[in-house]
């Protein structure tokens, strides 16, 4: 089954057909960039069947041969600003002669790359299982509406950034989570508030 996908850069949207089979054990993905304006159903089911069509006789088409150069270059951006701007995508496309969607394809990819820019303390609450059982689902949902962001967000001021990660390595102090570079445990609502204030 063929899905219509949107991926968010910077407040623009891009549109994919994205396929997924599963070939001798392996799933394998194929994505197709449509444009940046949202297909009416007529056009949507054309554009899938066109996708699929293609799929069977030139599957190579969509799974870019430069992806380790992709990722190569993303991941120096990455350590350079910590995100990647959609100036960015389109500066590297157009130097490296790589097609935008390509780039895009392979960041959208891999969660290592993130495609907005973080906040200036990036909040990382972990739902691993440690701490999922001593209720990390509640602290999430209390720092988003404390923050009035979900997660994945910044908040307005640019001040903080909210994530969900797996494990931090603190399960011994769950439920936890980090600010930048400090762990902080056993936490309940009263001790997220205290600390997010030390950060205002
Ligand atoms: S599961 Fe939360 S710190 Fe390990």
């Amino acid at each position: 089954m063929v899905e219509l996908r949107r991926v968010t850069i910077n407040g623009n949207h891009y549109y994919y057909l994205f396929h997924e089979i599963r070939e001798n054990g392996q799933f394998k993905k194929f994505r197709h960039y449509i444009g940046a304006q949202e297909p009416d159903n007529a056009m949507q089911q054309k554009l899938e069947r066109d996708f699929m069509e293609d799929i069977k006789n030139n599957p190579d088409k969509y799974s870019p041969k430069e992806k380790q150069n992709i990722i190569a270059v993303l991941q120096q951006i990455m350590e350079k600003e910590n995100y990647i701007s959609e100036e960015n995508f389109v500066r590297l496309s157009s130097e490296l002669d790589i097609p935008l969607v390509n780039l895009v394809g392979v960041a959208t990819f891999y969660s290592q790359f993130r495609l907005t820019k973080p906040g200036k303390h990036t909040i990382k609450i972990c739902d691993g299982t440690a701490c999922h059982v001593k209720n990390s689902a509640a602290l999430r949902v209390f720092l988003e509406e404390t923050l009035d962001i979900k997660s994945g967000q910044v908040t307005k001021d640019g001040n903080f950034g909210l994530e969900v990660v797996n494990c931090i390595g603190a399960c011994a102090r769950a439920p936890s989570m980090m600010i930048d570079e400090t762990v902080y445990g056993k936490l309940d609502k009263k001790k997220i508030k205290e600390i997010i204030g030390t950060y205002k």
